[in-house]
This record gives C-alpha cells, sequence and structure tokens, in this order.
C-alpha cells in the first residue's frame, strides 16, 4: 500500500527519498498492492539498519523492535540459497521486461557469491555465525537494495 499518508511521508529522513512511488513497482509481476498493510513500508529501508540488525530482527522481531508483532522467519537461517534456479530465474525475468543484459545469467551467480559472502562475512565480525549460502543472507541483500536506485538517480542528476 503505497499511498502518502503522512506517517510513510514522515517515516524516513529526506535523504532517503520520498514515500514509494508506483513506478518503483514495474518490474513486480505480479503486482502485490493491496488495501491493508499491516507493517511499515519497506521500500526506502536500504541503509536504515545494519546487516546485523536485520539479521536478528527476521530471528526475533522482538529483540530489536520492542513490541513488535512481526513473525519470526527462523528457517531462512537454516534454508540454503538455491543457486540452481538462478539463470532460470533470470531468464523468466527478462521475458516479462526487466532488462537484464545479454548472458548475465551466467555471470549472476559469481556476483551473488561475492556479495553473499561480503555479508556474511560483516556477520561474522560481529559475532553472528553465517554461512554465504544461508537465505537469510539473500533477503538482506535485498533489504539492503531498497529505495537505492532513486539515491543513486539523484547523485547523478546533482539533486
Ligand atoms: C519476509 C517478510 C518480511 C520482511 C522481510 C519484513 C521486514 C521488516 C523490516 C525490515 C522492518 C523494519 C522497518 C523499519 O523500521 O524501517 C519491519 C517492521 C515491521 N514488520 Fe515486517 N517483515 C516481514 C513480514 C512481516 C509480517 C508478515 C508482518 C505482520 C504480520 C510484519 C509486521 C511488521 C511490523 C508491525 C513492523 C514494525 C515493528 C518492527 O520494526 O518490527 N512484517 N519488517
Amino acid at each position: 500500500m503505497i499511498r502518502p499518508f503522512r506517517s510513510e511521508v514522515q517515516r524516513y529522513d529526506p535523504k532517503d527519498g520520498e514515500y514509494s512511488k508506483a513506478g518503483e513497482y514495474v518490474y513486480d509481476h505480479p503486482f502485490l498492492w493491496g488495501s491493508k498493510r499491516t507493517g511499515p513500508d519497506l521500500h526506502r529501508t536500504g541503509g536504515k539498519y545494519a546487516d546485523s540488525w536485520h539479521y536478528r530482527h527476521m530471528l526475533t522481531p522482538g529483540e530489536v523492535s520492542t513490541g513488535s508483532i512481526m513473525p519470526a522467519y527462523p528457517w531462512l537461517y537454516e534454508q540454503q540459497i538455491n543457486k540452481s534456479i538462478t539463470a532460470s530465474m533470470i531468464n523468466a525475468m527478462r521475458t516479462i521486461g526487466v532488462p537484464y543484459e545479454a548472458g548475465y545469467e551466467d555471470r549472476a551467480n559469481d556476483d551473488l557469491e561475492k556479495q553473499a559472502s561480503r555479508i556474511a562475512e560483516g556477520l561474522q565480525l560481529e559475532g553472528l555465525d553465517t554461512s554465504s549460502d544461508a537465505e537469510i543472507v539473500a533477503l538482506i541483500a535485498y533489504l539492503q537494495r531498497l529505495g537505492k536506485d532513486i539515491k543513486l538517480e539523484k547523485v547523478a542528476n546533482n539533486q
């Protein structure tokens, strides 16, 4: 639900970008808009918290966010990222208009592994023993990306 409620407009510092805009959902198939939402808008959440915050939050939301009603997702710490389907997922996304460059499906797992190792090493430095193959690592990578394209665009335009 991306309507500009006052609380959502105020939620992020202006430097984090504005509330979500419809165009940012252009590659979502199907769209997951609804008329009710329980948790906050996560579209600018990239960079708002440390990777370790997300790690703890998805495991025990109330530990880092007092009184949270968000459910825990413990299986993300046990299940492994399925890298055997990366190429077919990229090909599928390309058919619905996501502009992956030609041949990227063959290199994507290299990028995935580099990014996952970086995140897992950072978590390990904070005492969180994580395999770079764990699904939570992929989710953290995703969450830390949200809102970043808009910010990069603004820097490019000197805004
Ligand atoms: C994979 C699924 C989910 C992810 C990745 C996720 C992620 C997050 C993140 C990153 C925040 C912090 C936002 C911020 O403070 O800027 C948050 C907050 C919240 N989420 Fe979730 N969430 C998920 C599922 C859910 C579900 C199913 C519910 C409700 C039934 C929920 C309810 C809430 C609520 C109430 C908050 C505010 C309190 C808090 O910080 O814990 N979330 N969620």
